[in-house]
């Protein structure tokens, strides 16, 4: 049985909609007994991961397991687990943003590293899903308003995350790897805007506005205090210097990483305005 923590997450779900396709048994760890995973998917409760036992690889999603990161490798362990895959961030290699946050990666991948399983590390470079928030503003004004329109990164999809995931997760020649996962595309934050735009058949524009207003528009629609401190502070430095581009994915599938225009298109639906949808 293959453990999948944030199971109900961007990543997490596609992992499992993966290894189930391809016949593995699945553990689903979520608070949503309701979660709509794949039929076939064991549900796990956080609290209940203690009792699985037959645990042959377990998904670590940092932030999803929280605190509870050397608890949940102890008893997966104990569970017969031979592998662990984190979920990870290039942040920890290539510093950008406030560096409380790049720690929390820094500090789950140590305790992967020393907790005695086979481990390879996925360092993630921005989701494509993380442009999923400014869908609410191109529906209702078809514009993006944001800070440090210049900061350029190679967002990778999450899809491909997964891809990688499923591999490691089942196939023993990816131990000991650390893997930098990114799109082969470098783009500011207006070339994405504009992608959606493509992929919604009109024109949108991209509107710099002052981080302060960012902040403050953030914390106004109930969004938790550390996210604009987490968003704002990479975008600063990725302006400064381009977040990483590899060939990672390619190398790694046998295929082109997914591109942000594709991602968009898939994605299309979410940004357009009621009546479109
Ligand atoms: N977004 C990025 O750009 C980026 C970049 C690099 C790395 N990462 C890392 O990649 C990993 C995967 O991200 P993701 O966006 O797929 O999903 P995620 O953050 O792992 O969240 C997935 C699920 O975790 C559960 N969860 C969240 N908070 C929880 C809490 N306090 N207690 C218990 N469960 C909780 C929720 O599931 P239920 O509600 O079903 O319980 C949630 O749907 C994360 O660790 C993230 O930090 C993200």
């Amino acid at each position: 049985m293959i453990l999948i923590t944030g199971a109900t997450g961007v990543v997490g779900r596609e992992v499992v909609r993966l290894l189930v396709e391809g016949g593995a048994n699945v553990a689903a760890v979520t608070r949503d007994p309701h979660a709509g995973l794949p039929a076939g998917t064991r549900l796990v409760h956080p609290a209940e991961i203690a009792a699985i036992d037959g645990v042959e690889a377990v998904l670590l999603s940092p932030r999803a397991v929280g605190a509870a990161v050397s608890g949940v490798l102890a008893h997966a362990r104990e569970a017969g687990a031979r592998r662990v895959v984190v979920l990870s961030a290039v942040t920890v290699r290539y510093p950008a943003g406030q560096a409380r946050f790049r720690r929390e990666f820094q500090e789950a991948e140590d305790i992967v590293r020393a907790c005695g399983l086979d481990w390879t590390i996925l360092r993630c470079a921005d989701f494509a899903a993380n442009t999923l928030a400014w869908a609410g503003q191109i529906r209702a004004t078809g514009a993006v308003r944001g800070a440090y329109p210049q900061a350029r990164t190679s967002t990778v999809d999450e899809r491909d995350i997964a891809a990688v995931a499923a591999l490691a997760l089942t196939h023993p020649r990816h131990a000991g790897q650390t893997y930098l996962l990114t799109g082969e595309q470098s783009l500011s934050q207006p070339e994405k805007t504009a992608a959606i735009g493509v992929a919604l058949g009109r024109a949108l524009s991209f509107v710099e506005t002052a981080p302060e207003e960012v902040r403050r528009g953030m914390l106004a629609a109930g969004l938790p205090e550390e996210v604009p401190d987490r968003l704002l502070g990479s975008l600063a430095d990725y302006a400064r210097e381009a977040g990483p581009t590899t060939g990672t994915v390619r190398r790694l599938l046998g295929r082109p990483a997914r591109t942000y225009a594709a991602w968009a298109m898939d994605h299309h639906a979410a940004f357009a305005g009621e009546g479109r949808r």
